[in-house]
């Protein structure tokens, strides 16, 4: 976490928040740079051996500004929709180093992927595959593809965000793909360059990993192509808790370079949370306080369209009071948001430090699946994201005005 106190005073980085609220409504998103730019080059460092390219994961954090630091460290982009494609050729991205996914692009989405010439759109179904042939023949081009492979693993991740199971509604099962492998040469228009698969997020053990290395090598064999790009896609776990277990990477990059080896390919990965889910903070104030039975109710002025992970998967990120009290607790707290549905509620504590109206506190751990899950749902605008880089405080996405909704 970016977060730390010196003493009583909760900082990012080497700024005080507490001097980034004086001059931002809340609720913001702060991110550190210095962590980001950490957690990218640990990623890479841990794979450096193979040289991969990694795309980061734009719907993890589609911030353009964001994107674009990634971008001046080495990154390329994952992209699921046009709207993400367009972000990352404004934050500069070269087109040869995004990478489209998504089970459900349409044609005007392929279009758009084509005409910008990106690396590969990587195909969920033999109906992609036909309607990406067909625009490209208009178009007289020969579009480069990816299949993404459902390899029937089981990540041991939480349901909702577990994609690689033979039931999931993603990627084409190891049947499908042979047989279209066989057929790849009816489409003229396309050229097959790799191989993806993606088999969830917050995944906290190498076991599922290994098990997908495994299956993807044996069922490439089986096709007889030599693929030029494997593109092994997110999902690497961080601990949002203390003592929570995280991936260990090592021990997965070991496996990846024995797997790079044996069939000589380039190597892509595409994480979102391991680079940006710790780098940021959702600032916000406490409304209001109030005892329901023996329950200290902690009402804050963000809430669930700010901040969704609670309310959609039960996620725990942690509240940090932004002045520290002294010692005096106050018993059961539960924080929760202003908008009227029970799920609007972050996180319960058996006890907590005091707390007053007007306080200021950090949700923490909040840069992945943060903002890029925010909504305007009670007509509620989306706040602003700030960066913290070399000590200076900038606006990377200002607070939305309610007009602009209306
Ligand atoms: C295709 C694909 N790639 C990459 C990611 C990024 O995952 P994570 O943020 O867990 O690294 C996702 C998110 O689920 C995804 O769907």
């Amino acid at each position: 976490m970016s977060l730390v106190y010196k003493g009583q005073n909760l900082y990012i980085d080497s700024t005080p928040i507490k001097s980034i609220a004086k001059k931002n409504i809340t609720p913001f998103y702060v991110y550190s740079y210095n962590k980001m730019r950490n957690n990218y080059q640990t990623f890479y460092n841990y794979f450096k051996k193979i040289n991969p390219l990694i795309c980061f994961s734009v719907k993890s954090n589609s911030n353009v500004s964001l994107i674009s630091e990634l971008g001046k460290l080495g990154s390329g982009a994952d992209v699921v929709s046009e709207g993400e494609l367009r972000k990352a050729i404004k934050a500069n991205i070269k087109p040869n180093k995004i990478v489209f996914s998504g089970i459900g692009k349409t044609e005007q989405e392929l279009t758009k992927a084509i005409k910008t010439g990106v690396l590969l759109i990587n195909i969920e179904s033999e109906s992609e595959a036909k309607l990406i042939n067909k625009i490209s023949k208009k178009m007289r081009k020969i579009t480069n593809i990816g299949i993404r492979i459902n390899p029937g693993v089981d990540a041991n991740t939480l349901s909702k965000i577990s994609t690689g199971k033979t039931d999931s509604k993603f990627g084409l099962p190891k049947s499908n793909f042979l047989s279209f492998c066989k057929n790849i040469k009816k489409f003229k228009n396309l050229k097959i360059k790799a191989v993806s698969v993606h088999i969830g997020s917050q995944i906290t053990s190498v076991g599922p990993y290994r098990k997908t290395l495994n299956t993807l090598y044996k069922i490439i064999k089986l096709s007889r192509i030599n693929f030029e790009y494997v593109d092994l896609g997110g999902g690497f776990g961080i601990s949002y808790q203390d003592k929570e277990k995280k991936i260990d990477i090592k021990n997965y990059s070991r496996l990846v370079d024995k797997f790079q080896k044996k069939l000589n390919c380039k190597i892509i990965f595409e994480p979102g949370r391991f680079v940006v889910g710790n780098v940021g903070a959702l600032i916000s104030k406490i409304i209001y306080i109030k005892k329901n039975g023996n329950k200290n109710f902690i009402i804050l002025d963000a809430g669930m369209n700010d901040f969704m992970r609670p309310a959609l998967y039960n996620a725990k990120h942690n509240i940090l009071p932004v002045l520290k009290l002294k010692k005096k607790l106050i018993g059961n707290v539960e924080f929760v948001g202003p908008i009227c549905e029970s799920t609007d509620s972050f996180i319960k504590y058996k006890n907590y430090s005091i707390l007053n109206e007007n306080n200021l506190v950090a949700i923490s751990d909040v840069g992945a699946y943060g903002s890029s899950l925010s909504s305007n749902y009670n007509t509620r605008p989306l706040a602003s994201e700030i960066l913290i880089k070399k000590g200076k405080v900038k606006i990377i996405r200002r607070r939305q005005k309610i007009s602009e909704i209306i």
